[in-house]
């Protein structure tokens, strides 16, 4: 279902929903459901793992969503893949207002999703979001040149990254 463009004895494929590669021949899937993660702190029990629990409401006084701690102004998340993939996208759902009708959207800002082969070293650009966020926003973050890794993570600059859900996804 791609579309290839011939340039003088080379071409480009721009491909359809769900695929990706030089040829479109490569499905892409979600690979972060369920899988280990971590974040740099937890707000009480607002833990990594509620990113991936497949929860995807966005009032946090209800919805589990992850969240980082107060204080903690370079915060981060990250998802151990459990083998290695290239990454396509990463797809964040943003905190919505809550019930009492606060919105604190605009939080997420800078959020940088870099990429690695070890834990110790996820420092391969996959892409960026400026922000700020808007309430139950659904923010696709691309990763142009499809970059190979085990780890993700999502780094921002910002206090309380608060995480609804995370997807990821590549091949
Ligand atoms: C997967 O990532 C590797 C390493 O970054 C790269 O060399 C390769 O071209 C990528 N594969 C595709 C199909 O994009
Ligand atoms: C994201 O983080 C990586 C690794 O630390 C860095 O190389 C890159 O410049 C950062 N990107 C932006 C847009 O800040």
């Amino acid at each position: 279902g791609g579309t290839f463009t011939n340039n003088d004895g080379c071409f480009t494929c721009t491909c359809a929903d769900g695929w990706a590669g030089a040829l479109c021949n490569e499905a892409v899937s979600e690979l972060a459901s369920g899988k280990p993660v971590k974040q740099s702190t937890t707000y009480y029990s607002s833990s990594a793992n509620f990113a991936v629990d497949g929860n995807k409401g966005t009032d946090f006084s209800v919805h589990k969503c992850a969240c980082t701690n107060v204080g903690d102004l370079f915060p981060w998340w990250s998802v151990d893949l459990q083998a290695v993939y290239n990454i396509t996208s990463v797809r964040i759902i943003n905190r919505g207002k809550d019930s009492s009708g606060i919105d604190v959207a605009a939080r997420l800002r800078y959020v940088n999703v870099t990429v690695g082969q070890t834990e110790s070293d996820v420092n391969t650009p996959c892409g960026f979001f400026d922000g700020p966020g808007t309430a139950s926003q659904l923010v696709v973050i691309d990763c142009p040149s499809s970059p190979q890794g085990r780890f993700v993570k999502i780094s921002a600059e910002t206090e309380y990254l608060t995480l609804c859900e995370v997807e990821v996804f590549g091949f």
